[in-house]
């Protein structure tokens, strides 16, 4: 059996994790591996490299991924016959594809459109947790604590200048780590994708906060976020090879408004890709430990065109294409009953 894996899309912090417990797995029943550089551009250039216990030795606290990642979608570019071509001359027999819904989706499109001897199995990966089959993704652990840390520091300064400091995080579509990050740093306001946010009545409950002597607040806003009525501010008009607008600025746009309307000193800070690294935690590195195991031994039972996923607590697989349907969202309630709690709970400080 020989198997190839590849990873593709935004990377995280361990994904390196989850290609220690391919290789393990893999060595226990004797298959022979080999990694494709590059997600799907390694595919489309018949790019081959080592995949084996030396090659992830000392790995497990290193972020990124030894194979190398690329946002390349053949489908989008024309190259989806050299793909198939160069799966059937390297002799693979499966492969794993580490990512999100584009790279996972790919494979979901070559079993079905292009050839369904093409037997492979995605593991999920996003630091933004946005994969509907899963409640779990490689690397959402760690984003949400580098997060947490990094609105836990902005805090004093925001307090010692008596601020609104605007936090951005990442999130494309869907506010899974502004959702957990803005709730275990204590932010007063947390701002979704999922729902447009009236920007007057955020910048009146601040107001509000402040006159009755609060004299700082933390607002987090994932990037995907927006105003009523207004689009996703970008960087650019231009789109990521996967053809996704890229994303960024809605922090610096919600200071500059906050202070204008409430007359408070404002400043962001966007944490950018300081999300997808760092050294991974425990939780994150166990997980995708057992997502690497678990893909092998689904390739061994032949439980193809499935994602590894964890459903109810319990690690499991689902069709791709169930997995991957959709966008997974926040739980609104959750959202609704966690955002601006320490509006209602919190008395406010008197001034001195
Ligand atoms: O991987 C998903 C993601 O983290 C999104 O939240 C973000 O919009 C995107 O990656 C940014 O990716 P890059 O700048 O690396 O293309």
């Amino acid at each position: 059996m020989k198997i190839a894996v590849l990873t593709g899309g935004g990377d995280s912090s361990a994904i390196n994790a989850a290609l220690r417990g391919i290789v393990f797995q893999a060595k226990k029943y004797g298959f022979e591996l080999v990694g494709i550089k590059n997600g799907w551009a390694g595919l489309v250039n018949a790019e081959f490299t080592d995949l084996n216990e030396k090659t992830i030795e000392n790995t497990l606290t290193r972020s990124g991924t030894v194979l190398g990642t690329s946002r390349t979608n053949p489908f989008k570019m024309d190259t989806v016959d050299a793909v198939v071509e160069n799966i059937k001359k390297a002799g693979l027999d499966a492969f794993i594809t580490i990512g999100g819904d584009d790279t996972n989706g790919v494979l979901n499109r070559l079993h079905d459109e292009k050839d369904e001897h093409i037997n492979g199995v995605g593991i999920p990966q996003t630091i933004d947790n946005d994969i509907l089959g899963t409640e779990y993704a490689v690397g959402f652990d760690t984003s949400i604590n580098m997060a947490t840390t990094a609105i836990d520091t902005l805090r004093s300064t925001a307090e010692s200048h008596c601020r609104v400091m605007v936090v951005e995080v990442m999130g494309r579509d869907a506010g899974h780590i502004a959702l957990v990050a803005g709730v275990a740093g204590g932010a007063h306001e947390i701002l979704v994708p999922e729902e447009d946010f009236d920007l007057d009545k955020v910048c009146a409950r601040l107001k509000k906060r402040h006159d009755e002597g609060c004299d700082y607040s933390i607002v987090v806003v994932a990037e995907g976020a927006k105003p009523k009525g207004a689009g996703q501010i970008t960087q650019t008009e231009k789109k990521d090879a996967f053809g996704h607008a890229i994303l960024g600025g809605i922090g610096q746009y919600l200071a500059d408004v906050i202070e204008e309307k409430t007359g408070i000193e404002s400043r962001f800070s966007n944490l950018g890709h300081l999300q997808r690294g760092g050294v991974p935690t425990a939780l994150d590195r166990y997980m995708s430990i057992r997502f690497g195991v678990k893909a092998v031994d689904m390739i061994k039972d032949g439980d193809y065109g499935k994602l590894v996923a964890v459903v109810d607590g319990k690690l499991t697989s689902v069709p791709l294409k169930e997995g991957l349907a959709e966008n997974k969202l926040i739980n609104m309630d959750v959202y609704h009953e966690l955002n601006g709690l320490e509006y209602s709970s919190q008395p406010a400080k008197s001034k001195a």
